[in-house]
């Protein structure tokens, strides 16, 4: 496969054909090598049943082309025709409350429905059929953002019919879909698997282990909604590139599974974001961990397929990019292993729902700051992404990202406050200010190469998962365990048996007493004599044969073991009994990673990130501040300036410098 380093999201049927070749040579220009185009195309291309018309779309491929720019195509099922619907009203998805929603937005379709999947077919089967044979036709990606408002939306009669089918493969008979999902309780029995439903709205309460269900039946459908597209895809062009621009943490559709279907992940990274009510809050971790979980999608080097640009908004706008902003969000990107970069989007757009979301070029198409900086950049490290491509950090701590416990918690959060990813991101925040890197794991992946394995809230704890960690522990690993681990089993039922953490118990020696949920109010956790701020939740312990690290020092449970270390087989099992505020997590972090033999890549002053890659045998350092002010950084001697740049010791404000250590 070729290799690119900076590409564009492009949309031609938003301008005038004679625009087309001033677009195509101005890209070139910048250095843009790839373009996305067509993911929402579907009427102009398709007009009537069976009419296809392609011209356009080959006429501004061949203008590309001409610039040297080649082209992924994307599939346009996030966004069918009004012709489709009219024809096929009962494609519009059905909510929870058996609502339709209707055309005029986006991903106005049912995945399961049989004549929608006929329509896609036929799109999907002519497209890939005319471009099979196009060589400026480099990959595909297939649908938009998918989970992004799917996942639940749709509760018609033909995703119930799938989802009944899905349950009689998994539970075989309706007595045991009645002894998983515990429906003795409010005389929930089912005689027969017809009886039983989506999760719709109810007056009050839901079966968790019903919901548990459908939240993975939901990500199972949108992969296999992906599966048949890339199948058509595949046989007609086997040699083109599959990629898919997943969100982050958007817990939908598992992205381990859909991953299996990818050639690489891309991911799509807005961090300037216009939801954050907060804009001043510090957000650069989140960011950087989301990107260290794309690389986790296929445990290796990704693109991005939509990278900020400019102001971002629909309705609403968010913060302009400050000056050099654009950049140092770009260089994150490639700080955690995205080996390119596709800009969103190359002109901002006149018309429609999106006319906020900036692009490159503003509404006018005159080149200003944003087309200076991006410009800029691309020129400077192009050089740069062509050295590290397909290199990933070395990382020997992990954390567990688990879409099953992210599931389970947002069927029942117990605190109000309490979030899954959030709380997880404790551990990763704390890890990224002592400059540390990180891998993330699924469930499925090999814990060996990693001394430390963080696993939050393993509240569903099947009997493999528990071998799995003991199996790591008991070979020298230093396993983190915290609350609400080892409560339920894998169908959502509290375990009856045993002391929690159910079947991990002995590893963490010790086992629950009580718990207190710290409903409106905070805990304190003293650690050698210092006290730290805690929240949410309080596991009250017994002891066997752990060692006390901290106690608590607030409520009748003051003194008593808040986080413990325990020895087994070879390795150490910690238990953290409460939700750690940012000191006690740092407090813990330097704690873990001293055990471990662990050290940061760099001291560095709040804001300033540093990330390795490994690639040629060399390790390059980024070193990124995210702050608006001036920071000093002490550079180790080994470390020199990959531009040849002097280094005196500063940063700019959102300034970076990258390193090569020899
Ligand atoms: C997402 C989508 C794009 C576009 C942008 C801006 O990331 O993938 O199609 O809608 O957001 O809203
Ligand atoms: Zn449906």
């Amino acid at each position: 496969m070729k290799h690119y380093q900076f590409g564009v999201d492009y949309y031609p049927e938003h301008w005038p054909k004679e625009r087309w070749a001033a677009d195509a040579s101005m890209m070139r220009e910048m250095g843009i090598q790839i373009v996305r185009m067509a993911e929402f195309s579907w009427e102009k291309f398709e007009p009537a049943e069976g009419e296809f018309h392609f011209e356009d779309l080959d006429a501004a491929i061949d203008i590309l082309a001409q610039e040297g720019i080649d082209v992924i195509l994307g599939t346009p099922s996030a966004a069918p025709p009004a012709w489709i619907v009219e024809r096929d009203p009962d494609i519009q998805p059905t909510d929870w409350t058996m609502r339709r929603r209707h055309f005029g937005g986006r991903h106005h379709d049912c995945q399961s429905h049989p004549a929608y999947r006929t329509h896609i077919r036929r799109y999907v089967t002519a497209f890939a059929a005319h471009y099979a044979v196009n060589p400026h036709v480099v990959g595909w990606q297939i649908d938009n953002e998918l989970g992004n408002s799917h996942g639940d939306l749709c509760f018609c009669e033909h995703c119930e019919k799938r989802f009944r089918a899905w349950l009689r493969e998994k539970y075989g008979t309706v007595a045991e879909l009645n002894r998983a999902w515990g429906t003795a309780f409010w005389s929930q029995g089912y005689g027969s698997f017809e009886q039983v439903h989506a999760p719709r709205v109810t007056v009050t309460g839901i079966n968790p282990s019903q919901e548990l269900d459908w939240k993975r039946f939901t990500s199972d459908l949108v992969c296999e909604f992906h599966q048949m597209q890339a199948d058509i895809l595949r046989a007609a062009a086997p040699e083109k590139f599959i990629t898919h621009n997943l969100m982050g943490f958007c817990s939908k559709p598992s992205y381990y599974d859909l991953g299996k279907q990818l050639d690489f992940a891309s991911h799509d990274q807005y961090p300037g974001g216009h939801f954050h009510a907060r804009h001043d809050e510090y957000r650069a971790d989140w960011h950087a961990a989301e990107l260290d979980f794309i690389r986790a999608v296929k445990q290796q080097s990704f693109w991005i397929m939509e990278q900020q640009s400019g102001i971002t908004g629909w309705e609403i706008l968010g913060r302009a990019p400050k000056p050099n902003q654009i950049p140092l969000w770009a260089m994150q990107c490639v700080a955690h292993g995205a080996d390119t970069i596709v800009f969103f989007r190359w002109r901002s757009c006149a018309m429609g729902t999106e006319q906020y979301w900036h692009g490159i070029l503003p509404h006018n198409g005159v080149p200003g700051r944003y087309h200076r900086e991006i410009s800029a950049f691309m020129k400077k490290y192009a050089p740069l992404l062509k050295e590290l491509h397909g290199s990933v950090p070395k990382a020997d701590v992990a954390i567990l990202r688990s879409y099953d416990q992210e599931r389970a918690f947002d069927i029942q959060p117990h605190h109000p406050n309490h979030r899954y990813m959030q709380h997880v991101a404790t551990y990763y925040k704390a890890l990224h200010r002592a400059n540390v890197p990180v891998d993330f794991v699924g469930e499925h992946h090999d814990f060996t190469p990693y001394r430390v394995l963080i696993a939050p809230l393993q509240f569903l704890m099947t009997s493999e998962h528990a071998a799995k960690l003991r199996a790591y522990v008991e070979q020298g690993g230093h396993l983190v365990l915290t609350w609400r681990s080892g409560v339920k089993d894998g169908t959502n039922l509290c375990y009856t048996e045993g002391a929690v953490p159910c079947l991990v118990d002995d590893m963490c020696g010790l086992a629950l007493a009580e718990y207190d949920c710290l409903r409106d109010t905070d805990g304190l956790v003293r650690w050698d004599g210092v006290e730290y701020p805690c929240t949410q939740w309080c596991d009250v312990v017994d002891t066997t044969t752990a060692e006390s690290l901290a106690t608590y020092a607030h409520e009748f449970y003051a003194g008593t073991p808040a986080i413990t270390c325990n020895q087994h087989g070879k390795g150490k099992v910690y238990y953290v009994g409460t939700t750690m505020g940012d000191a006690l997590a740092d407090r813990f972090i330097s704690c873990l990673c001293e055990g471990a033999a662990i050290g940061g890549l760099l001291d560095t002053p709040h804001g300033v990130e540093v990330t390795h890659r490994m690639a040629g045998g060399r390790k390059y350092l980024f070193v990124l501040n995210h702050k608006e002010v001036p920071q000093q950084v002490k550079i180790p001697e080994t470390w020199h300036t990959w531009d040849g740049a002097v280094w005196e010791g500063t940063l700019a404000p959102l300034g970076m410098q990258v390193f090569v250590e020899l």
